[in-house]
């Protein structure tokens, strides 16, 4: 569901601080193609002023990320405005509330709410205590943006009073965490990103913008790009896991999807990118713990995915909670001007996480309100979400030239950009027959989705010497075990938009609709609750599951288990469900373990004992139909994971795309402890390095070959190279056969090391992937083209760059992919293998 938030307290006695002024002038994004300057005015020099200086030496000409902002006539219109505006309605443009949801059904009745009218919302100010009244300030002009107020009588009612009673009458926009899916929900991020189908998630994507905006929501917080190498970080769950490229490809749909071509279109949503940057790699899996690592695994692995989702035209970025290498991304003027605007041309507007300016002061880098209102403000934040700081500080900090007005006046042009961009100005209010309630229409596609997010992890052969999955449709006695068998709201997962309940399809639902169909018999047992530490359902589910045929176990995470504030310690299966898989198993029969979660579970056990075991992640409104669809071979599984799932949790993070070491353990059974030298190796001594179910990985009911793995050239001068960066420079290619014996999909998946360059480069990465269908028998050449996108890497300066190296393409369908052909850069200038940088800015 769509959260309620609470305020968070801080004390802000202290004095205020003085200041160091930061300008970012506007001139970049008024006209399309002027030059970004930014001069850092200081008055005198805070402990921070360092951080903030390094982030000025931004002066270089690039073309907006979003053209339809950058419009000539949409510029117009906000000078005008801007004109017009006094310095309290252009900070109310920069201030955001939410609404408290309680006393809105009696405001939102009949005829919209007035100002004065009694209960209208109150948010109470994190610092200071004091209420604010969102209704009297959309009135006054006061309020740009509210943040998970729904439902088109609600939001209709605070447009009302911007619309009609405003001085100005600028629309508000309202936006809400529609994550996957508004009415209609599909899987999790993370389930959906095992897919690898982008195409589906920009359908997905504009079905749920088109849903929401009939309840007034015209911006989503999302898509959320973070990559997360740490399965304890429950925020794992709403993005598309390790990897840039996946993450990238993901971010680049889901832009597609909810901004269409044209911001303006009926259905069509402003994104908010989040969160910027590096969220995800929180120290320890953590939840808003810091972040510390170098510039170029910055750029080369975090960044990637938010510069394409900006590439793509992302309308808003949500800059995060973290601070990276000691400067809160809220307040980061090397993220957010130096890189966002400065290197990306990122033209929209900059939106705070959730009292991330409040938070400043948690951070220790602000004494107080003002002071964490001039750093954010001034590198880059132009909406304050909830910290109730821009609309009391800045007024005071402007009069006394604190932050300057065009510091203020360039973040209200971005917001009014945004507003006019998506037609608010022209259609204030929620149009058409809103959407309350899963959309039947949406079934089939959200059905689909969640068949393609099932990654078939175990599928072992019975005595039959067949495969326990799929089930054979023929009538047979099927016990259904687990707590999350006939939990409809757990269908759902974190960050669920605003589904209800009664739509959803759980498994038991399903799983007896289909009984009713093919004969057999279905008995159901919940053994125990998610979390339980009793055992008192136990007699009865093993009773169940010895009267069976077949066990299905239903078990896993709640969807609260993940999600923001969801960090775990502990990645295997939460309360007494181990047990409870322990005691079926020791029946004897055979069983399918269905895993729901938002994040990689420890799944070692399981692995060595169940024959079957697919993670079905959480897989929204169809939840019970596409498992069923999938365990009885309707559908063969083709999901593949986008994070790696560890054997214990201290191997996290944990990931593919790792460095090298010195000390490789190659060739080394490391499932044995180490004998004599063997020890020193990077390596653990009590179990194995790998992944127990690694990046790439997922089974189908059918078998995929590979041949004929080659690239279209072996040697590519470096000269070539500079002569057009966007050129493919060869193509790696291979025969995809279907050797089993049925209709399947695979993902087929090219990876590429970079052996030779100056700086160590990971062991593979993900550099291309195709979904393709193939009958059985059927084969499929598969082309990839790599560039200097693909093949290049960050060198010492934290540019792009490709050196004389030698290069290896695997094509396969996991990360273990094992066939590979090779190529060399050459150096064209002399034969020395010295590497020659070709950086190209
Ligand atoms: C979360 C964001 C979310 C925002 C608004 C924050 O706590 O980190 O992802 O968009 O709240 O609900």
């Amino acid at each position: 569901m769509l959260r309620m938030k609470r305020l968070m307290r801080c004390d802000a006695t202290a004095p205020v601080m003085r200041h160091t002024a930061v300008l970012w002038t506007n001139a970049c994004f008024r006209s399309i193609l002027a030059a970004a300057a930014l001069c850092l005015a200081t008055a005198s020099l805070a402990p921070y002023a360092a951080a903030q200086t390094a982030a000025i030496a931004v002066n270089q000409a690039v073309s907006p990320s979003n053209a339809q902002l950058a419009s000539p006539a949409i510029e117009a219109r906000v000078e005008q405005l801007l004109r017009q505006m006094t310095l309290e309605e252009k900070i109310g443009q920069l201030v955001q509330y939410n609404d408290t949801g309680d006393v809105s059904s009696i405001q939102t009745s009949s005829a919209p709410a007035t100002a004065e009218k009694p209960g209208a919302m109150a948010v109470q100010n994190p610092t200071t205590g004091n209420r604010v009244n969102a209704m009297q300030l959309a009135a006054a002009g006061q309020l740009g943006s509210m943040l998970n107020t729904i439902g088109a009588e609600r939001t209709n009612t605070y447009q009302h009073l911007a619309v009609e009673k405003s001085r100005l009458h600028i629309p508000l926009l309202f936006g809400a965490d529609v994550i996957h899916g508004f009415r209609t929900i599909y899987p999790v991020p993370l389930g959906l990103a095992a897919s690898f189908d982008p195409k589906l998630v920009t359908e997905l994507s504009h079905m749920s913008a088109e849903e929401a905006t009939t309840a007034g929501i015209r911006w989503f917080y999302s898509p959320m790009v973070d990559i997360s190498r740490d399965a304890r970080w429950g925020r794992s769950v709403e993005g598309a896991g390790e990897d840039p490229y996946l993450g990238a490809a993901m971010a680049r749909a889901y832009i597609h999807g909810y901004q269409g071509d044209d911001l303006s279109k009926p259905g069509s949503v402003a994104a908010s990118v989040k969160h910027f940057a590096a969220y995800g790699a929180a120290e320890a899996g953590r939840e808003y713990n810091t972040t510390d690592m170098s510039e170029i695994t910055l750029r080369q692995i975090y960044l990637p995915p938010y510069q394409a989702a900006v590439e793509a035209g992302a309308a808003t970025v949500m800059s995060a909670f973290n601070s990276l290498n000691g400067v809160p991304a809220s307040a980061n003027p090397f993220l957010l001007s130096k890189i966002l605007r400065g290197e990306w041309g990122f033209n929209g507007f900059v939106v705070s996480d959730y009292t991330a300016v409040m938070e400043l002061i948690h951070h220790g880098i602000a004494l107080d309100a003002a002071t964490a209102t001039r750093k954010a403000v001034t590198a880059g934040v132009d909406v304050d979400m909830m910290s109730h700081f821009y609309d009391t500080q800045l007024p005071e900090l402007v009069r006394t030239g604190q932050v300057s007005m065009e510091v203020v006046d360039e973040a209200v042009r971005r917001v009014l950009r945004v507003k006019l961009a998506t037609g608010v100005f022209e259609h204030p209010y929620a149009e058409g027959a809103e959407v309350t309630a899963a959309v039947a229409g949406h079934r089939l596609l959200v059905r689909k989705a969640a068949e393609e997010s099932f990654v078939l992890l175990q599928n072992n052969k019975l005595g039959s010497g067949e495969p326990l999955l799929p089930l054979s449709p023929a009538s047979q006695r099927i016990a259904l075990i687990g707590p999350l068998a006939d939990d409809a709201a757990e269908m759902m997962g974190a960050w669920s938009g605003a589904p209800n309940v009664r739509d959803i399809i759980s498994l038991k639902q399903a799983l007896t609709e289909r009984v009713r169909q093919t004969g057999g018999a279905l008995r159901y047992a919940q053994g125990t609750g998610i979390a339980d530490s009793s055992q008192a359902g136990f007699p009865e589910a093993i009773q169940t599951a010895r009267a069976a045929d077949v066990v299905i176990l239903a078990m896993g995470e709640s969807g609260r288990m993940s999600g923001e504030a969801g960090s775990r310690a502990n990645l295997d299966l939460p309360g007494n469900q181990q047990q409870l898989l322990e005691a079926v198993a020791a029946t004897g029969k055979p069983i399918v373990l269905l895993v729901f979660s938002g994040r990689p579970l420890v799944l070692d056990w399981a692995a060595q004992h169940i024959p079957a075991i697919m993670e079905v992640w959480f897989p929204g409104t169809e939840a019970g139909h596409a498992i069923a669809n999938v365990l009885f071979g309707d559908v063969s599984p083709s999901g593949k994971l986008p994070m790696s799932f560890p054997r214990a949790v201290g191997q996290e993070p944990l990931y593919y795309n790792q460095f090298p070491t010195g000390r490789p353990p190659v060739g080394i059974d490391l499932s044995k402890p180490p004998t004599g030298e063997e020890r020193f190796l990077s390596r653990y001594i009590d179990i194995p390095n790998s992944a127990l179910f690694p990046f790439g990985y997922g089974l189908s009911y059918s078998n995929f070959s590979y041949r004929d793995v080659k690239v279209s050239k072996t040697s590519i001068p470096l000269s070539q190279v500079l002569v057009n960066r966007k050129a493919p420079l060869l193509e790696a290619t291979a025969t995809v056969t279907n050797t089993g014996k049925r209709m399947a999909t695979e993902v087929v998946q090219c990876y590429v090391r970079n052996l030779g360059a100056s700086i160590e480069q990971p062991v593979r990465s993900l550099k291309g992937f195709e979904r393709i269908t193939l009958a059985p028998g059927e084969s499929r050449q598969v082309h990839f083209s790599l560039g200097f996108k693909e093949l290049s890497f960050f060198n010492l300066d934290n540019s792009p760059s490709m050196e004389a190296t030698h290069y290896t393409a695997w094509i396969g369908g996991s990360s273990l992919a094992s066939q590979d052909a090779s190529f060399e850069v050459t150096n064209s200038t002399s034969a020395a293998d010295s590497p020659l940088a070709v950086i190209l800015q």
